[in-house]
């Protein structure tokens, strides 16, 4: 069981809609997903509940004792993959989280100062020694290359590919309790977010 933990302390980026996109994707791409929803905001758990089919598993934490024990209970069952949600916080149950995944992963804009805003978030990983990567969410749709912060990043094989791109489909998704992958099968939205899973399974293997 690989565990996934979508994590900054930067409000907005984008932790819920991919944690709910890419557990729908992952998926359909045969995992068996499980969603932990450590976040108090409960956005998971509004579109857990407008969802029609069963997958995925979910299920809220709100201590760091019961994060423990759901893990090692998900551990002893036939889940593959979880994937948790994080306040857009620093707390103790955020640095659970970070030390209990096999990958991080920080959303952010593309944005210098977005970028630069990650820091408090990196430091908390870094010191975990947990393996993570950056990805960035509400991409323009016609961006051009990559900022330079974002390409240093790149060097480094610290950043997820593709970038995920800012479309109607991601809010839409969401609010009909679905991923992008499900809402519109073959668009771009779709694509971006399959793509992704490929290059995270890639590095859940590594
Ligand atoms: N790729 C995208 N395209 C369009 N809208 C997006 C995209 N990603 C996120 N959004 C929108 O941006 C807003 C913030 O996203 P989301 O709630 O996922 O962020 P978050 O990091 O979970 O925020 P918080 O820290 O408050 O929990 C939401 O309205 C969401 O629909
Ligand atoms: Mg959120």
């Amino acid at each position: 069981m690989k565990v996934l933990t979508l994590v900054t302390q930067k409000g907005g980026s984008g932790k819920s809609t991919l944690v709910a996109n890419l557990a729908v994707a992952a998926e359909e791409a045969g995992e068996k997903v499980f969603v932990l929803d450590l976040d108090r905001q409960g956005t998971l758990g509004r579109w857990i509940e407008r969802r029609s089919v069963e997958t995925p598993g979910f299920d809220r934490v709100s201590t760091e004792t019961q994060l423990d024990t759901a893990l090692a209970t998900l551990a002893r069952q036939d889940y593959s993959l979880v994937i948790m949600d994080t306040a857009g916080t620093d707390s103790p149950l955020v640095t659970a989280a970070i030390r209990g995944a096999d990958l991080c992963l920080i959303p952010a804009r593309p944005t210098p100062a977005d970028l630069e805003a990650t820091q408090p978030t990196l430091e908390a990983i870094q010191s975990t020694r947990r393996r993570f990567a950056f990805v960035l969410n509400q991409a323009p749709v016609r961006s051009g290359r990559l900022n330079e912060a974002a390409a240093g990043l790149k060097v480094l094989g610290i950043l997820a590919e593709p970038p995920i791109t800012q479309r109607n489909d991601h809010q839409d998704a969401l609010g009909s309790g679905q991923g992008v992958t499900e809402f519109n099968t073959h668009g771009k939205a779709a694509e971006e977010i399959r793509a992704l899973w490929r290059w995270i399974k890639n590095r859940l293997k590594g």
